[in-house]
């Protein structure tokens, strides 16, 4: 049996730059890991796919994307298939943090170790987007600025260390959605160039102050301004929403600060998290 973790992302950058002639949307972003990881177990069973999953709102069958990622994985292989996946959620889903995303790239990540194919990255990366944009991504991890539909990764100087809190509200935001609202509104576009350099050089308070995500503009969460006031009280240097949302982060430079904002967050919000950035995607443990 392997076992693989399967980290977190938040967005530090996100901005829509147009529309693919595939329908999907030209995107460049700065993508962080985090050490808010599900645990995947992969192993050999009697023919065909099974999956459970520790929460039950889930899918477990073909409509789950870790189970499409083990079809794609058997299919670009040709291997008969022969997985047993079990999938222990950590990460909320509809969130923003590309839970499901990170799930499928475990399990390709897995899959790749159980059945010794020793796949390389790019070939990985390549399955991982026949089921989701985010895959690629979360199977390489770490710091990556990523373009065209996601797909599209370099990697930056990995993000010094820092406490970043998650905080969801309730309310779980549908992507499909997010992006055709994004296409009826006008878009004020964040500075990538500056951003781009910030990350080039490492350079931390460079990415905190050209951060942004234009989501933002177009997907109301209510929650988010009184979320960000308590990060901003609590002496966060950078607040934003990841993804399409609704999850807000919030970086802090000491823990203190960050345990102390979460604790107040958790008096609303059940899904609160102070996470750490890391320098991986999906690994074998
Ligand atoms: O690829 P994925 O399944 O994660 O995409 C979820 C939704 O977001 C889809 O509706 C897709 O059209 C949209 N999307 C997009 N452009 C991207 C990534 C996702 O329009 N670059």
């Amino acid at each position: 049996m392997i076992k693989v973790i399967a980290p977190a992302k938040i967005n530090l950058f996100l901005d829509i730059l147009g529309q693919l002639e595939n329908g999907f949307h030209s995107l460049f972003m700065v993508m962080q890991s985090v050490d808010l990881c599900d645990e995947i177990t992969v192993d050999k069973g009697n023919g065909g796919i099974a999956l459970t999953c520790s929460d039950a709102r889930l899918p477990q069958d073909g409509r789950n994307i870790a189970y499409k990622a083990a079809a794609a994985f058997f299919e670009a292989t040709k291997i008969e298939p022969n997985a047993v996946i079990t999938i222990e959620k950590k990460i909320p889903f509809e969130a923003g943090l590309a839970g499901g995303s990170a799930d499928a790239a475990a399990v390709i990540v897995g899959l790749d170790c159980l059945y010794g194919t020793n796949l390389s990255v790019k070939a990985m990366c390549d399955i991982g987007l026949t089921v989701g944009s985010d895959v690629p991504f979360c199977i390489k991890g770490g710091t990556c600025i990523a373009q065209n539909r996601g797909e599209v990764l370099s990697e930056v100087k990995p993000l010094r260390d820092c406490f970043i809190v998650l905080a969801k509200p309730e309310k779980g935001v549908s992507t499909a959605a997010a992006f055709a609202a994004a296409d009826n509104s006008y878009i004020y576009h964040p500075d990538s160039i500056r951003m781009l350099d910030a990350c080039s050089n490492g350079d931390f308070d460079g990415i905190c102050k050209y951060a942004g995500n234009v989501f933002e503009q177009v997907i109301e969460v209510v929650e988010r301004v009184g979320i960000k006031e308590v990060m901003r009280n609590h002496g966060s240097v950078l607040y934003q929403m990841s993804g399409s949302g609704p999850t807000v982060f919030g970086i802090f430079n000491n823990i203190q600060d960050a345990e102390t904002c979460a604790d107040e967050l958790k008096k609303e919000y059940k899904d609160v998290f102070v996470t750490r950035p890391v320098g991986h995607g999906a690994k074998v443990i």
